[in-house]
């Protein structure tokens, strides 16, 4: 897993688990505590639209086991830790998340699943889109044929 430390991550060309990326946000740090900051198309690569946070997760859930048409996220552990699988329909990628200056870039049409959050873990998700029920692919054998024909 690459970590980028310039501003964006190389342009969208195609959706596999490679393209996923940790990208590394400024940490201004301070005695008085340290400071983490986004802007929208500087550190993250599209508008944010849409900001959730997943949150009092208890032991052993996991989320969001479904993928997305169009919408691109950056999850990001604000607090503790938490997984996230990847599966682009071929290969399969699990990253971990356990700072609060690391963004994971996921593009659109990547499987996804957040598991294993500690104990007041809090996941922030910034997205590219507002909420669209329709945008979800929800059934794993759906997520696969549409796969074999793109
Ligand atoms: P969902 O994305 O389905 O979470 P998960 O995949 O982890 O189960 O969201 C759960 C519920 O929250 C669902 O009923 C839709 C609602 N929701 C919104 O209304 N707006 C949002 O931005 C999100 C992320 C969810």
């Amino acid at each position: 897993m690459p970590v980028i430390r310039t501003n964006l991550p190389p342009i969208q060309t195609s959706r596999t688990v490679y393209d996923a990326a940790i990208i590394q946000f400024p940490k201004i740090l301070d005695d008085r505590g340290n400071l983490t900051f986004v802007e929208a198309r500087r550190h993250i690569p599209f508008d944010i639209q849409r900001v959730y946070w997943i949150y009092d997760v208890p032991g052993g859930e996991s989320r969001g086991s479904h993928a997305y048409r169009e919408l691109q996220e950056v999850i990001i552990a604000l607090s503790g830790s938490l997984e996230v699988f990847l599966d682009d329909g071929m290969a399969q990628k699990t990253i971990m998340l356990n700072r609060a200056y690391y963004g994971l870039y996921v593009p659109n049409m990547i499987w996804r699943q957040m598991k294993n959050f500690s104990t007041n873990a809090v996941a922030l998700v910034l997205a590219s889109l507002p909420y669209a029920v329709d945008d979800y692919i929800r059934e794993y054998p759906e997520f696969q044929r549409m796969n074999r024909i793109r």
